[in-house]
């Protein structure tokens, strides 16, 4: 009699990093000899991959555990994931004695070990201890949900402690793999068809090679020149490690896409010593300006917090002019939420809710009416699209672009063009957040 198939249900919370540890994570599982349901119901195993980098992140994931309270008498097994899993540990099987696994990121290496004791039926698993671990999670296994577009950590992990933030807890120390085993990776994904690939890491442009061979920028380069591979992304910079070689290497390879992120946190500079980002605004401008002084139109888009303990109006307006002196392309902004273990957390509070919400809701209100000023500039520029769906009721293509902006178009050609394809688009009209155009030709 063969054994039943085992059968897990998966879900995911966070940032692109947590989102690809899950494809890892899939793929690990899969190895084991499980197979993925989507539906909970069906699953014998459900895992939850957690974030708590705000307190309303970490909200989410008790609030989904108690739902999950429900089906603990149906013999199914649980897992918590991710960094709530880090930081709460323990804890969470008092709060929750149906969970069996709790572990953070730094410890997915031990899974299949860990699923083994699972299934022997031992409750209270836990891989907790390996914040301080040199290694990295390389695994063949990745299950990637999009053929066409996958992404790569080359760094995990954070040294850089900035006092509101929960990362360097969460994901433990900073640790690079090596260009050689990130070579391996993205030459397979080249080969199965991959033409977008993305470098993720906490801070990617941190990177250092283990094998002391290549910088960040040499890493950009290798990949980009892999043959098939179309577009290289990475994700998320940090201007303390910002050098000119990026955006040289950006102007030099069509392939690198003309996009930085580039989180400024705060336009103060006594507000960015306060959050410990050991840079001014001074300093940040200066990255900038090397960014913009490339030939390519290199689109940037930043992270913000308002609210930071002993934020002051003025604090925030210096905040809300870097918006006219860098001119992004997107703004991700959150209101500042203190979180456990960090620095910040001891610090009083000194701007209310409202304020929060309503420095939140003026600079969101301003960084609209400036992307739409600043997305005019493509208006009738011929640009290069991956298709990625269609919106069949619209009759449009959904496409991106190498500044990944989303572009939806028109095409006179009778059949769609597939997803995952190259095309030239033509825009004929912009919006704060998209574009529209049609189809030009075959890319
Ligand atoms: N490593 C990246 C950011 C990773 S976290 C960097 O240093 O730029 C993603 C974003 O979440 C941060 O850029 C920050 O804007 C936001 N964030 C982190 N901690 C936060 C907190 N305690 N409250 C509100 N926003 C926070
Ligand atoms: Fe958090 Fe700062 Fe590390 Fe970014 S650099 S992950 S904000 S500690
Ligand atoms: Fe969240 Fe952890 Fe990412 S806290 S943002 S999942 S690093």
């Amino acid at each position: 009699m063969s054994t039943p198939a085992k059968t897990f249900y998966i879900e995911t919370f966070g940032c692109q990093m947590n989102a690809h540890d899950s494809e890892k994570v899939i793929g690990t599982l899969e190895h084991e000899g499980y197979s993925r349901v989507e539906d909970e119901e069906a699953a014998d195993l459900i895992l939850y991959n957690t974030c708590s980098i705000r307190d309303k992140a970490e909200q989410k994931v008790f609030h989904r555990l108690n739902e999950y309270k429900r089906m603990q008498g149906e013999g199914k097994k649980f897992a918590v994931l991710g960094c709530v899993a880090q930081q709460e540990g323990n804890k969470i099987f008092d709060k929750a004695p149906f969970v069996s696994l709790v572990s953070g990121s730094a410890s997915y290496r031990n899974l299949p070990e860990m699923l083994v004791r699972l299934e022997a039926g031992e409750k209270r698993i836990t891989g907790l201890d390996d914040r301080q671990t040199e290694e990295t999670f390389d695994t063949e296994f990745t299950a990637r949900s999009n053929p066409h577009r996958g992404y790569i950590t080359i760094i995990e992990g954070c040294d850089k402690f900035c006092s509101y933030c929960v990362v360097p807890y969460t994901r433990g120390k900073e640790r690079s793999r090596s260009s050689e085993s990130i070579l391996t990776e993205a030459k397979r994904m080249a080969e199965a068809g991959y033409t977008d690939i993305q470098l993720l890491g906490q801070n990617v442009n941190s990177y250092h090679d283990p094998l002391g061979k290549k910088s960040f920028a040499d890493v950009l380069a290798m990949v980009g020149e892999l043959s098939g591979v179309r577009r290289v992304r990475f994700t998320t910079s940090h201007p303390r490690d910002f050098t000119p070689d990026i955006v040289q290497v950006i102007d030099a390879m069509p392939s690198i896409c003309d996009h930085v992120h580039l989180p400024v946190q705060s336009g103060s500079s006594a507000v960015l010593k306060a959050m410990q980002r050991e840079y001014t605004r001074e300093w940040y401008l200066e990255r900038i300006a090397w960014i913009k002084a490339a030939k390519r139109d290199i689109s940037m888009t930043t992270d913000i917090i308002v609210g930071f303990p002993g934020e002051t109006e003025e604090d925030f307006e210096e905040t809300m002019s870097l918006l006219d002196v860098v001119g992004y392309d997107g703004v991700f902004a959150f209101q500042y939420s203190p979180r456990p273990n960090t620095p910040a957390v001891g610090m009083a509070e000194t701007v209310s809710d409202e304020v929060k919400a309503s420095r939140l809701q003026r600079l969101l209100e301003a960084q609209r009416e400036r992307q739409r000023i600043s997305y005019e500039r493509h208006l009738n520029q011929i640009v290069e699209v991956m298709v990625e769906g269609y919106n069949h009721q619209r009759g449009q293509v959904t496409g991106r672009t190498s500044q990944n902006k989303t572009l939806n178009f028109t095409t006179s050609l009778p059949i769609l063009p597939a997803i995952g394809s190259y095309l030239n688009v033509r825009v004929t009209k912009t919006f704060p957040n998209s574009l529209v155009g049609e189809a030009v030709s075959a890319a």
